[in-house]
């Protein structure tokens, strides 16, 4: 299963991904290309550690959603990689009904909240403020309503009395390091290719 992953931050899911891949928990599923939308992106440092493109492509013109111009140059340039499946890693980004119907029910996201709960920006401190006790990360299929496709699964995490919104923020993190690499091992073992 060709996988290739679309991120705007600091990489670390795709870093956990790549890092499944080589010591064998990816199942059958293969990253080809990462994909940045902004030229200093963290992100694009973990490819050449192991072995996989990581490439800048232009989003313009927009500045949070991907349509126009930037919309035909990702659909173009990730077409030609024919994908089984397009990971959404941090792409903080709104992908618009074109490019999603391109790669129809091939878009996953991964989303530091238990969604429906905090979609938007800044999941991890909406719940944080909110003072929920329990709050977890989430990864979905990508539909147009944002952050609102089919759930896939979800890992919760609890809130203790000692956290700091720092503590908590790590906490997720290494709850999505765990999610995001085993929902696309399982992906690839339904997917045939
Ligand atoms: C992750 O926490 C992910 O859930 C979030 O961006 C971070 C990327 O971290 N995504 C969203 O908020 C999407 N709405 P990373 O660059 O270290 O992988």
């Amino acid at each position: 299963m060709r996988v290739v992953i679309l991120g705007s931050g600091t990489g670390s899911n795709a870093r956990a991904i790549l890092q499944a891949q080589r010591d064998g928990q990816l199942g059958r599923a293969e990253v080809v290309q990462i994909i940045a939308d902004k030229t200093e992106a963290g992100i694009l440092q973990h490819g050449p550690d192991f072995g996989v493109p990581a490439r800048y492509l232009d989003p313009a013109p927009f500045k949070t959603k991907l349509e126009g111009a930037g919309e035909d140059r990702y659909i173009e340039f990730i077409e030609g990689l024919t994908p089984d499946l397009i990971v959404l890693a941090g792409f903080m980004r709104v992908i618009k009904p074109r490019f999603i119907n391109r790669f129809a029910g091939k878009i996953i996201n991964l989303h530091p909240s238990l969604l429906p709960s905090f979609p938007g920006l800044d999941g991890i401190g909406q719940a944080w403020r909110r003072g929920v006790k329990i709050s977890g990360c989430t990864v979905h299929y990508v539909t147009a309503e944002v952050d609102g496709g089919p759930i896939i699964d979800q890992e919760p995490v609890r809130i203790e009395p000692d956290d700091t919104l720092p503590s908590f923020a790590m906490k997720i993190h290494a709850a999505e390091h765990r999610l995001l690499p085993q929902v696309i091992a399982r992906l690839s073992e339904a997917c045939g290719d």
